[in-house]
């Protein structure tokens, strides 16, 4: 017996390809996501404990009853994000935006001006997180006196369970571990929370890149990474186009290492790094 076959009989659910194709064109429609029939036992993994915890026994049912139950739906669609990621994931983004715009925009911060980030599906708040603990460095002090200026991030995600998490600030120690010693001395408390400097500094809000965004001004940076791979090309091009949209020339984009602009979107951005784009275009 194949392994998919083995799976597929120890399930506890009646799971039939119509529920997984139901649940697929509902989280396209709504998240962009697209899960492909090979994608079935994940999602029959993510689902099966909501169904458990509605007291059903069939995903049919449970398919049922979201359709009225708008609360439930949105837990199902939580449930279906993947929210991989860890402190100083890709670091060679922090890198470069430390090296190529903190030393202005620290500047101007410093001469009353205002500096806006954004890390766009931050998942549990390591990408923000890790992005402000680079830029101020360890002199506390120092880093403490730049918070005071106008400097502001904004981190947004579709999943709340995920914001939860990063406005709390706390994780294990596992999770920690790829902060550099330095840097985690100097923002990570004894309690395995990071400082409330922080996660003050920081505006965790929900936002489905798909819909409306409300956010007016433009931003230096964005980091906008690992979320692109599950969508499908006219999604990015629209996202990557939006996102341009909301960057200020001379900001810089940065997206995960397997994701790539399309060519419209690129014209508008010389590459200066691994997946690194400058926007040198309106
Ligand atoms: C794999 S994580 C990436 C986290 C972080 N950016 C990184 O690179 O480590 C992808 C995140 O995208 C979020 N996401 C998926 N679809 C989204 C959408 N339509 N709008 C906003 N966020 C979304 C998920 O909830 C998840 O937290």
């Amino acid at each position: 017996m194949s392994a998919a076959a083995a799976s597929t009989d120890r399930r506890e659910f009646e799971f039939a390809p119509a529920d997984h194709h139901a649940i697929a064109r509902m989280v396209y429609a709504e998240l962009g996501i697209l899960l492909p029939d090979g994608k079935a036992q994940l999602v029959y993994g993510r689902v099966a404990p909501r169904v458990r915890a509605c007291g059903l026994t069939s995903v049919a049912a449970y398919l049922r009853l979201i359709e009225d139950d708008a609360d439930e739906r949105g837990r199902m669609l939580d449930a279906l994000t993947t929210n991989h990621t860890s402190f100083f994931r890709e670091a060679h983004h922090f890198e470069d935006f430390v090296e190529r715009l903190w030393p202005t925009l620290s500047q101007r911060l410093a001469s009353g001006g205002r500096v806006r980030l954004w890390s766009a599906a931050c998942s549990s708040g390591e990408e923000p997180y890790t992005w402000l603990m680079a830029a101020l460095g360890h002199d506390r002090s120092a880093a403490h006196r730049m918070l005071k200026h106008d400097l502001r991030m904004l981190a947004t995600d579709v999943s709340p369970s995920v914001l939860e998490t990063a406005r709390a600030g706390r994780y294990s120690a596992d999770t920690l571990r790829t902060i550099p010693a330095k840097l985690r001395a100097t923002w990570v408390s004894d309690r395995l929370v990071v400082d409330s400097a922080l996660r003050e500094a920081i505006a965790f809000r929900p936002l489905n890149l798909l819909g409306p965004w409300p956010m007016k001004g433009r931003f230096d940076a964005i980091c906008c990474r690992n979320v692109m791979i599950y969508f499908d090309e006219p999604t990015k091009a629209k996202l990557q186009g939006r996102l341009a949209d909301h960057l200020e020339t001379g900001g810089m984009l940065y997206i995960g290492h397997s994701e790539r602009l399309s060519p419209d979107v690129a014209k508008r951005f010389e590459c200066v790094g691994r997946t690194a784009y400058l926007k040198v275009h309106a």
